[in-house]
């Protein structure tokens, strides 16, 4: 054969991805198994091989690899959590670990692999590719803090479920004309605490993004608002700020009124996704199936401006994404 037709067929194999890796990475977040029945579905249709990797980048390390097949994901679209199950990974920020993680795909014959998970994964991702492992990420956090898109899969259930959660907090706030701080997740973002804060008709809104706020005149306002004949006041602190139950502590002292504080805590990470989180994370895995059999690497899945989208990973990780400050002072002149 002629050494240049030769070296086509040969393009064309490398070029064709023929088995899959999946794995969920970092904070899990409802959806996560919608996004994963579609990667193993997808890829299936296609007749390629799908992998799941367990414990995110750890289990990679450990070579906690099994085979996945359409019925090994059956009955998971309604439920929270990740079948995959998942964890942080220091290991996988040294360049060993990342030269580790690379030699197990290839040993296991993954040569595309879909990393559902944060910023700090696609890092892991970004590395990969740059070993020679065709990847792609898809965000899923219930933090909403991924700079290159609009949604994060898992975002929409976390605030529905804040969202109830605090009606309910409210209620009996109402009933003894109380104070209630009600702390939701965020460690370094605030979108959780913004949507409820907008959603539930919060007093007030404390999040990471805004760190000094002033607690002197935040009483002043929780007496003001009682002269204006308000019931209740309601204070959504984002777990970035923190302190929940020493500042109720104070509010109460300073105020005279009764303050209660309520962490709602991990229950916002788990339960069974909503229509949105389903669809969206479904949409994220076909895709992600479809870039790989496209040849693409290094890119990760993100929803802007009302479309679905693919960044290089670089660009994507050098993003910057800030909080509404539209949104920040709506939710101010709606407490009136
Ligand atoms: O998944 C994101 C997040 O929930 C953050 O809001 C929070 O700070 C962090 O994860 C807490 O994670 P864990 O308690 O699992 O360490």
């Amino acid at each position: 054969m002629a050494e240049d037709k030769k070296k086509v067929i040969l393009d064309e194999i490398e070029d064709t991805v023929r088995t899959i890796g999946v794995l969920t990475s970092g904070g899990d977040a409802p959806g996560m198994n919608a996004a994963i029945r579609a990667v193993v579905r997808v890829a299936l249709s296609k007749g390629l091989k799908v992998r799941g990797i367990r414990r995110g980048f750890h289990g990679l390390l450990r070579e906690e690899i099994i085979d996945l097949s359409a019925r090994d994901v059956s009955d998971t679209i309604q439920r929270g959590g990740t079948i995959l199950q998942t964890a942080r990974c220091q290991e996988m920020r040294t360049e060993e670990g990342q030269q580790k993680a690379a030699a197990i795909c290839k040993k296991y014959g993954i040569d595309g692999l879909i990393v559902i998970g944060g910023d700090g994964s696609f890092a892991g991702a970004q590395k990969l590719a740059n070993l020679g492992v065709r990847t792609v990420g898809i965000p899923g956090t219930i933090d909403l803090d991924i700079a290159c898109t609009d949604y994060t899969i898992g975002f929409d259930t976390a605030v529905n479920t804040a969202m109830e959660a605090i009606d309910k907090i409210r209620d009996t706030s109402t009933s003894h004309e109380r104070c209630s701080i009600i702390e939701v997740m965020g460690r370094d973002a605030g979108y959780l605490a913004l949507w409820c804060g907008i959603a539930n008709g919060a007093e007030r809104i404390l999040m990471p993004e805004e760190h000094d706020y002033n607690e002197e005149e935040l009483i002043k306002d929780i007496l003001l608002n009682k002269k204006r004949g308000k019931k209740n006041y309601i204070i959504i602190n984002a777990e970035g700020i923190g302190d929940s139950l020493n500042m109720a502590k104070r509010i109460e002292e300073a105020t005279g009124i009764e303050t209660r504080a309520s962490i709602i805590g991990h229950m916002q990470r788990g339960g069974s996704p909503t229509c949105k989180d389903r669809v969206y994370a479904s949409t994220m895995g076909a895709m992600a199936v479809e870039l790989l059999c496209d040849g693409k690497t290094n890119r990760v899945i993100g929803y802007r401006d009302g479309k679905f989208v693919d960044y290089d990973i670089n660009e994507a990780l050098s993003m910057k994404k800030e909080i509404s400050a539209y949104q920040y002072e709506i939710a101010k002149t709606l407490a009136l």
